[in-house]
């Protein structure tokens, strides 16, 4: 195997002739191309499965980048991208004539963000433009957090995988909206909601689902195949041994409260005391359980607060209707 500079030079080569790679970030791994190249981007969605209309994050290299990319910023959102960039936070504002129609799905706005992960960094910076980059799963599975995660669900699809090693954080960028009004959460993700009303000194709200009508917020996505069930912590033992009876082979998700009690289930699974832990390993131990064959995850959700917010958030839509 090349060096890691090599390969960093050998992906920002990629992106400029109209390739795919894919990219570690803190986050989950993201499915790049040149983000005002239209024939690339068009690649982009065919290999996910993506519907067109679903508008793209461009990833930029640093925080100074952000005016070339969008029109009438406001205040605001500058200081979010300086307490937060780069880091696990996507910025919605009105998109500037530099961004194609294509990677954004023709909309009025442009979702942008400065991905913290030293490896994609140095594409960003060795490419020099933008790199539009929906996470590197099929279209509405669970996103990717390692090399072999991107390798499983997309396999020769893309021209180059980079392996910049386990994601950090493990769940998706929060996604806050700058446009009209105050600014609103339209997905909890690894900046928390805590943190940014601390930078703003207000109130943020979080859209509910239903309030939301950009294209590529559905009700069931990031989604194993094994079916979701949500249980309340009080019910969680009895929903899944109700199942594993009935001859089922059921996963279950064991919050720390109930790690010591005995649990009669195909595979069991105690989940992290800390958030920021279970955030890490959620979606690979929601792959652990397709791969042990489990028909069935019964989950609990966490409180909806810190990294809670976000992994409740992906948990609901995984149990949503299919
Ligand atoms: O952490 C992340 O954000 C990862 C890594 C790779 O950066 N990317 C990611 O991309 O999660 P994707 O495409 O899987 O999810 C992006 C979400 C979609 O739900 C899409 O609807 C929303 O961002 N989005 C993109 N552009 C938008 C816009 N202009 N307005 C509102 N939502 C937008
Ligand atoms: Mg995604």
């Amino acid at each position: 195997m090349s060096s890691l500079d090599e390969q960093i030079a050998k992906a920002a080569n990629i992106l400029r002739n109209g390739g795919l790679v894919a990219l570690p970030t803190e986050t989950v791994y993201g499915l790049g191309a040149n983000a005002e190249d239209p024939v690339a981007v068009r690649r982009v969605f065919e290999v996910k499965r993506r519907p067109p209309t679903h508008p793209l994050i461009i990833h930029l290299g640093n925080p100074d980048q952000l005016s070339g990319w969008a029109d009438r910023i406001p205040g605001a959102a500058h200081v979010l991208a300086e307490s937060f960039w780069a880091g696990p936070l996507t910025l919605v504002l009105r998109r500037s004539v530099r961004v194609p129609d294509e990677t954004i799905g023709g909309g009025p706005t442009v979702a942008l963000r400065v991905p913290d992960h030293p490896v994609t960094l140095a594409v960003l910076n060795d490419f020099g433009g933008g790199i539009a980059a929906p996470s590197a799963n099929p279209f509405k599975g669970v996103s990717p957090t390692s090399a072999d995660h991107v390798r499983a669900g997309l396999g020769d699809a893309v021209d180059f995988v980079l392996d910049g090693g386990p994601c950090t954080v493990g769940v998706e960028s929060t996604i806050v909206q700058l446009v009209d009004d105050a600014p609103t959460i339209l997905r909890p993700g690894g900046v928390t909601k805590e943190d940014l009303e601390a930078v703003l000194g207000s109130k943020i709200d979080v859209e509910s689902d239903s309030a939301i009508r950009v294209p590529g917020q559905h009700p069931s996505h990031y989604a194993p195949h094994a079916r979701v069930r949500l249980a309340r912590p009080e019910h969680l033992i009895n929903e899944a041994e109700t199942a594993h009876a009935c001859g089922r082979r059921v996963g279950v998700l064991v919050p720390p409260p109930l790690h010591d009690v005995p649990i009669t289930a195909s595979v069991v699974v105690l989940v992290p005391a800390s958030t920021t832990e279970y955030a890490r390993q959620l979606y690979g131990l929601l792959r652990r359980l397709d791969e042990q064959g489990c028909e069935l995850i019964v989950a609990s959700l966490p409180e909806p607060d810190g990294l809670g917010l976000a992994i409740a958030n992906r948990l609901s839509r995984a149990a949503g209707p299919r």
